[in-house]
């Protein structure tokens, strides 16, 4: 089993790779293999112009979006962590994940699989920084994983990060539940339990 784990801060050692690292020390412990996907820098916003519907993938070579979507196939289960902006999550996670599910049809390497997300801040806008980040997993048939709090964690630099110790026993309970519930699919697909099969989605646009 293997975690993909998505760090949406430009800090690559800062305080949602603290958040991201508590939960890495729980999946290891457990057994399951971890990657750690790094977003680079710049990363181009979705330009909708509708390459990927033709090309299977995005059109943009920039900011790793391929290379993280052949990833997902592999993975059993996602982690997104992003540091909070303004009360949102940072601009190049938003433009990473618009790409990587918006090329990706009907989310093939995402969905039925589960997935979480990590906010950071120093003081506030983390319950909406996850709301933003859930939306993508509702819209793609994934499973969410939750914890014993919000999955978030306060600290401006990541040294502060430790002394937040509920927010880092949040992390820990999150890897564990994430753990459970792939292992829980993983049973699942071995005693026949069988994929839902989704219908053709109906796109209408509300337009008459
Ligand atoms: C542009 C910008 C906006 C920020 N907005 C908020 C905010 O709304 N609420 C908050 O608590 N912290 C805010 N912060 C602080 C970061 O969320 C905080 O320092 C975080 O720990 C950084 O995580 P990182 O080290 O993983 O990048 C902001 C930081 C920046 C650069």
């Amino acid at each position: 089993m293997k975690v993909l784990l998505v760090n949406g801060s430009s800090h690559e050692h800062g305080t949602t790779m603290a958040a991201l690292s508590e939960m890495i020390k729980v999946f290891e412990a457990e057994g399951v293999e971890t990657e750690v996907f790094q977003l680079k820098d710049p990363i181009s916003d979705c330009l909708q112009c509708g390459g990927c519907r033709t090309k299977g993938c995005c059109v943009l070579q920039d900011g790793g979006v391929n290379e993280f979507v052949e990833k997902a196939r592999q993975a059993d289960g996602f982690v997104f962590g992003t540091p909070v902006y303004y009360a949102h999550p940072s601009g190049r996670i938003f433009s990473f994940l618009d790409r990587a599910f918006y090329s990706n049809a009907g989310a093939e390497a995402f969905r039925f699989k589960p997935a979480a997300s990590v906010a950071v801040a120093r003081r506030g806008g983390t319950s909406a920084t996850l709301d933003a980040l859930n939306k993508y997993f509702g819209i793609s048939q994934m499973p969410v994983a939750g914890s014993t709090y919000w999955n978030m964690v306060h600290g401006r630099v990541a040294a502060d990060a430790p002394e937040d110790e509920e927010g880092m026993q949040t992390m820990r309970n999150l890897a564990r539940n994430m753990v459970w519930m792939m292992r829980c699919f993983v049973a699942g697909k071995e005693q026949g339990v069988p994929y839902p099969d989704s219908e053709n989605i109906a796109c209408t646009n509300f337009i008459r």
